[in-house]
């Protein structure tokens, strides 16, 4: 990955970004002087505790919600130039939600389809093209559902579905497999790795599981709160493809128990 940083320009630069949410003794620091780069295809995990300011982190490179200080590029494109969103910034980039917020009145695939519909994509094309993002994270059989007849797991990989149906080049996951039971997680998180490695997406990854940040990265940033910050950006050597096999190795375990050890620091 370092090399591939070395030859080709960043994909996603986060420079000096800071947020601050009100005015006056009211105001909230949910972000101070981030600074992160991600090299294309690159997959990194931000870990922190409750309101450290992951999601506004995500929000703001993905055009969602204003920086007040510092800088954020995507493929060399400032999102936020003089304060307003780029919209041609932010097209490579796809966010995938805590919740699934799927429409209830859609089938699966027309909620998969649906970034396609505001893209201005044609009905049969986009309804093809979600049909076969469904069928690769194992919903082929549930397209013509409607999400209400479909459990936890389902809804989040068809989240997962549409968020990768406009081709991403960067892909935001804010805690996308956070509810679900323990292996429905590790099969979900093997499509995703799978599914990256393949369309090589640049990633940024929130969660709260350690094992899971040290499984899927190539580098987990680690964040504090009060003030929220990055304390510190760990690499994670493990060869690709990985297995769920690994997460028994003590390497893994010795990783898991370091970054343990940074985020118990950054709270103290
Ligand atoms: N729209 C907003 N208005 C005011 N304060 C906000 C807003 N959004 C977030 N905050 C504050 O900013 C801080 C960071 O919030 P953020 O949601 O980014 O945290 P987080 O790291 O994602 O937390 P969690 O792990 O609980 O999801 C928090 O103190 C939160 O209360
Ligand atoms: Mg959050």
């Amino acid at each position: 990955m370092r090399d591939m940083a070395l030859e080709t320009p960043p994909d996603i630069t986060v420079s000096g970004l800071s947020k601050v949410f009100g005015h006056g003794p009211e105001a909230v620091r949910a972000i101070t002087d981030a600074n992160l780069t991600l090299a294309q295809g690159e997959f990194l995990s931000l870990l922190g505790p409750s309101g450290c300011g992951k999601t506004t982190l995500l929000r703001i490179i993905a055009g969602l919600e204003s920086p007040s200080a510092g800088e954020v590029l995507v493929r060399g494109r400032p999102v936020w130039p003089g304060g307003r969103r780029s919209a041609a910034a932010t097209r490579p980039v796809s966010m995938m939600f805590q919740e699934a917020r799927l429409f209830p009145w859609f089938t699966v695939a027309e909620n998969v389809a649906l970034p396609l519909r505001t893209a201005g994509v044609g009905r049969r094309e986009r309804m093809e093209r979600a049909r076969r993002i469904c069928a690769a994270v194992g919903l082929e059989r549930f397209t013509d559902h409607s999400p209400g007849q479909l459990s936890g797991g389902m809804r989040q990989r068809a989240s997962l579905a549409r968020a990768l149906v406009t081709d991403p080049q960067v892909l935001l996951l804010d805690e996308p497999f956070g509810a679900l039971d323990a292996m429905t997680r590790d099969t979900l998180n093997m499509e995703l790795l799978e599914v990256c490695a393949r369309a090589n997406v640049t990633t940024i990854l929130v969660t709260h599981s350690i094992a899971e940040a040290a499984f899927l990265s190539d580098r987990v940033a680690v964040l504090a709160s009060r003030p929220a910050r990055i304390v510190e950006t760990v690499d994670i050597p493990f060869a690709r493809p990985r297995s769920l096999d690994l997460q028994r190795s003590g390497a893994f375990q010795d990783m898991v128990a370091g970054l343990r050890h940074t985020l118990t620091k950054g709270a103290a």
